[in-house]
């Protein structure tokens, strides 16, 4: 992921810089070529990632024509809406809630898509359109159907598509149910994360369709997931392709409940358990590692409270307001303070997830898969024999 511009400037540009970082393969290249992004992009967006706290400097088209196009050929997301459009993108926003996806992201999840001629394919999350009108240039306009639950959004893809001269079937909707009128479907593609494989889409799955989407924690971090369905759509199974960092469908979004609500009226640390560990709350941070904890330690979350000199404190929280920890990261330190309360021990689920994955020689997302079935979900190591444990 560059996130850089490049010298030759529009489609062409970006095209060349995404086969030349390995994310664009050969059979998507004249796509990438035909389907110019602008024609997606609204004149107000806001590129970059996000981080969660404040909004990115908006690029308006009116008044910086070159700074909007310079970010159009970027390999960067490009947020369109924050906040359900809430705010109607008057500079008000915290969550990004529709975008323009990374183009690195949008190529190497279409090359894990394996489409083939014929294919009919299923996209969840419209957004501007421009992966489905990239999918209808491959497949024909008449074999994609994409489903985009904001009805506003759904309706300005639909624009962009027609003046790209793109007939996807642009459907208004919640994707966690497909859409059974075009099914079945040989690959399904999300471009928002899910927690949960929703069984409507092996439902409307054709024998050995594959399913590509971003699968996330509660806890945090984020993979693809490439899943070939069975025969009779009653299983699907694959592996983790590699980390991304979608926004989550609407109703799967982890409410973050105020630390008041775990107190129950008792001031802290409410007669909470300290304890010390020699495990550094640092180590359990970055994005996969929090992904490898959210497998084994479901129905939880944490928040950072950051102080001076780089220490905070990692307080983990249950999703059910019951339980709380906190552990204070201060630099240099070999032992870290500890506090924990309610009915789960909620460090000692991280610390037990966190060794078990350091243990096995800490493997990378391509040794995880995952098994879903219509009783639910068991993510695995190395062989869907080998779940990964839940701990506590
Ligand atoms: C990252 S954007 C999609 C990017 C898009 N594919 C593109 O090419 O521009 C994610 C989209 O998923 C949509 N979304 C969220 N929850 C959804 C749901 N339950 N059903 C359908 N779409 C949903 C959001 O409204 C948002 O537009």
């Amino acid at each position: 992921m560059t996130g850089e511009t490049h010298d030759e400037a529009g489609p062409q540009g970006l095209a060349s810089a995404l086969v030349a970082g390995g994310a664009l393969s050969s059979e998507w290249l004249p796509a990438f070529t035909a389907v110019r992004r602008e024609l997606f992009v609204p004149d107000r967006i806001w590129p970059g990632i996000a981080d969660g706290t404040r909004q990115n400097p908006l690029v308006d088209r009116a008044t910086d024509p070159g700074a909007w196009e310079r970010a159009v050929y970027s390999d960067i997301p490009l947020t369109t809406q924050w906040d359900d459009g809430e705010h109607q993108g008057n500079g008000l926003g915290t969550t990004p809630t529709s975008s323009g996806s990374m183009p690195t992201m949008v190529a190497s999840m279409l090359r894990d898509l394996d489409v083939r001629p014929g294919d009919r394919v299923l996209e969840i999350g419209t957004g501007t359109g421009w992966n489905a009108g990239l999918l209808s240039h491959r497949v024909g306009g008449s074999n994609v159907v994409t489903v985009e639950y904001d009805p506003a959004v759904a309706q300005g893809a639909r624009e962009n598509l027609q003046r790209a001269g793109l007939a996807p079937t642009v459907v208004e909707g919640d994707g966690r149910q497909g859409w059974a009128e075009g099914a079945r479907y040989s690959r399904i593609i999300a471009t928002c994360s899910v927690l949960e494989i929703p069984p409507a889409w092996l439902e409307q799955s054709a024998p050995g369709a594959v399913i590509v989407a971003p699968f996330g924690t509660e806890y945090g971090g984020e993979q693809i997931v490439r899943l070939t369905v069975n025969g009779d759509g009653t299983r699907a199974v694959g592996t983790f392709t590699g980390g991304s960092a979608f926004m989550r469908i609407r109703q799967q979004r982890t409410e973050r409940p105020p630390f008041d609500d775990y107190l129950h009226g008792v001031e802290w640390p409410a007669g909470a358990e300290r304890s010390v560990t020699a495990l550094s709350p640092w180590d359990t941070g970055n994005w996969f590692r929090q992904f490898v904890i959210g497998l084994g330690v479901p129905g939880a979350f944490w928040r950072a409270e950051r102080y001076e000199d780089g220490a905070y404190t990692l307080w983990l929280y249950s999703r059910d307001r019951q339980s709380w920890a906190s552990a204070d990261y201060v630099r240099d330190r070999t032992e870290y303070e500890v506090y924990q309360s309610g009915p789960r021990r909620l460090w000692d689920e991280v610390e037990a997830a966190y060794c078990w994955w350091d243990d096995r020689g800490r493997p990378g997302h391509e040794r995880f898969g995952l098994t879903v079935t219509p009783e639910g979900r068991t993510a695995w190591l190395d062989s869907p024999e080998l779940p990964v444990p839940r701990q506590g």
